[in-house]
């Protein structure tokens, strides 16, 4: 069976307290009532991590929401994957549509970020979806098929080995229009497949893909249902413990 996953992505949002509360009430609950089945897995913004690394408790794991290609040096501003192993992150978030679309993050930058993740002992979450314009041209399979290919499938079979896919198509991503779940699984088992043809049968059976997009307490059990959705990468929903518990318990 492939590993089931519910990360939650904060994006630019919760002060210091309130971030502290959120990961308190998680780990209270994970604690009281454990789930074997689901990696729990919280991404929130740069300045929290090291202090939440210490009180997220075993139930679940950090991930940063991006890092810098380069290892250390004068780049103001910036922080490095080595730095985020350092406080006790174990995943980042990458080529997510926010970081492309208002960064300019474009796939040759993206490689450069996944081997210094790699490099660092990081695991991505490998972002990757469509715009509504490009759904509506029936070019979506297209679209994803090139971003896998120029973004993630320069990996060798060991470093692939250690990411996570998530689909999140631009258009569901905090508009409260979620993809149905024929239209996720469709895109899911469409990932897979290009999986299985940049490396093997085996790599593509065991990559969890995520989908994310206006995912939530109520929609989560039907879409984690689809054979090829393993979970979830979550914004708005993940920033309320009673939703983003209800989400993780939504596994059948
Ligand atoms: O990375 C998560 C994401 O972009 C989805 O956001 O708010 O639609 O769940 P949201």
């Amino acid at each position: 069976m492939r590993r089931q996953i519910v990360a939650g992505n904060w994006k630019m949002n919760k002060t210091y307290p309130e971030a502290l509360a959120l990961v308190n009430e998680l780990a209270t609950d994970l604690q009281n009532n454990p789930v074997s089945n689901v990696e729990v897995i919280v991404a929130p913004p740069f300045p929290y991590l090291a202090a939440l690394s210490d009180k997220k408790g075993d139930a679940i794991q950090l991930s940063a929401q991006n890092c810098h290609q380069k290892d250390s040096g004068a780049f103001t501003g910036e922080v490095s994957a080595t730095m985020l192993a350092s406080v006790g992150c174990e995943y980042v978030i990458l080529g997510h549509s926010e970081r492309r679309q208002y960064f300019q993050e474009d796939s040759m930058l993206l490689e450069q970020k996944l081997k210094a993740a790699l490099a660092a002992g990081l695991k991505p979450i490998f972002c990757c979806g469509e715009s509504l314009e490009q759904r509506e041209q029936e070019i979506h399979f297209d679209f994803v098929a090139q971003q896998l290919k120029d973004g993630l499938f320069h990996l060798s079979n060991e470093e692939f080995d250690k990411v996570i896919i998530a689909y999140e198509p631009i258009w569901a991503i905090g508009t409260g229009r979620t993809a149905s779940s024929e239209q996720a699984q469709e895109m899911h088992e469409f990932i897979r497949e290009q999986v299985s043809r940049a490396y093997d049968a085996e790599a593509a059976l065991k990559t969890p893909i995520l989908y994310g997009g206006s995912c939530n307490a109520q929609n989560a059990k039907e879409l984690f249902a689809c054979k090829d959705v393993d979970g979830g990468l979550i914004g708005g929903a993940a920033l309320k413990s009673a939703d983003f518990l209800t989400i993780i318990r939504s596994f059948q």
